[in-house]
């Protein structure tokens, strides 16, 4: 948990680690309270930790607004049509997947704002591990989804992904909030939890300040990475908010 101003941060960890059958591994969920009228949002839920996440906020004694969305995943079912059936939170996806997506209630386009409580999230277009990806930030926090990891990045091979997108959201966009902002991602392989804009500028092994554009387009042309395996199941369901 990270206290920051008007909210708190809750890091949920995926309960699978079997990568091997189930590519899901990794995921990572957040959960923003707001401190003084409790109102809360979940980014990000895995449809098989619902169960836990919905447990986590009741016994936290929070109010569940909203289930966000950062973008249409491909390597696990969304938990928020089943988080809204349980609990009446109103489903949100970025502004860039209002074409393709239903049964969402919401749909936040770039510069706008969330409010739950005291606390406004502003939703940030960042296109290019696809094509719409958004990333969600607070005063002193983004949560950049795959757009950007802690010393990486998502990959840019399908879903209307490209690394030259990718590469100018990360530079133009995340690297324009502060340095000290924590930078939470949809994935860690690594067992971290956070960082930093500042960190990342100086660490990410692709994105940081000292590589150029044509260098990342390259080394993202040339990356061989599996098909997630569910991914023919996970991305259609997901845009339907995650029914099947
Ligand atoms: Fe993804």
């Amino acid at each position: 948990m990270t206290f920051n101003g008007t909210y708190v941060v809750i890091t949920l960890l995926d309960v699978n680690d079997r990568q091997d059958i189930d590519d899901r591994a990794e995921s990572r969920s957040y959960i923003v309270a707001d401190r003084k009228s409790g109102k809360a949002i979940i980014i990000d839920a895995v449809i098989e930790n619902v169960d836990r996440d919905l447990r986590t906020i009741k016994e936290l004694g929070l109010t569940l607004a909203f289930a966000v969305e950062t973008h249409i995943h491909a390597d696990h079912i969304t938990g928020a049509s089943m988080i809204k059936d349980r609990s009446g939170a109103q489903i949100v996806y970025g502004g860039g997947a209002e074409c393709v997506v239903i049964g969402a209630d919401l749909f936040l386009h770039d510069g706008k704002d969330l409010h739950f409580g005291n606390t406004v999230m502003k939703a940030l277009a960042t296109p290019g591990h696809t094509d719409s990806c958004t990333s969600y930030v607070l005063p002193g926090a983004v949560f950049t989804g795959d757009a950007m990891f802690i010393r990486g990045n998502g990959r840019t091979d399908f879903q209307g992904g490209s690394p030259e997108k990718l590469f100018d959201s990360v530079r133009n966009k995340l690297f324009a909030l502060p340095d000290d902002t924590i930078v939470y991602p949809g994935h860690d392989y690594n067992g971290r939890v956070s960082s930093t804009v500042g960190e990342e500028k100086q660490f990410n092994e692709r994105l940081k300040l000292s590589i150029t554009k044509a260098a990342f387009v390259e080394i993202m042309n040339n990356r061989k990475t599996p098909r997630p395996a569910k991914m023919d199941i996970a991305i259609p369901a997901n845009m339907k908010a995650g029914r099947s």
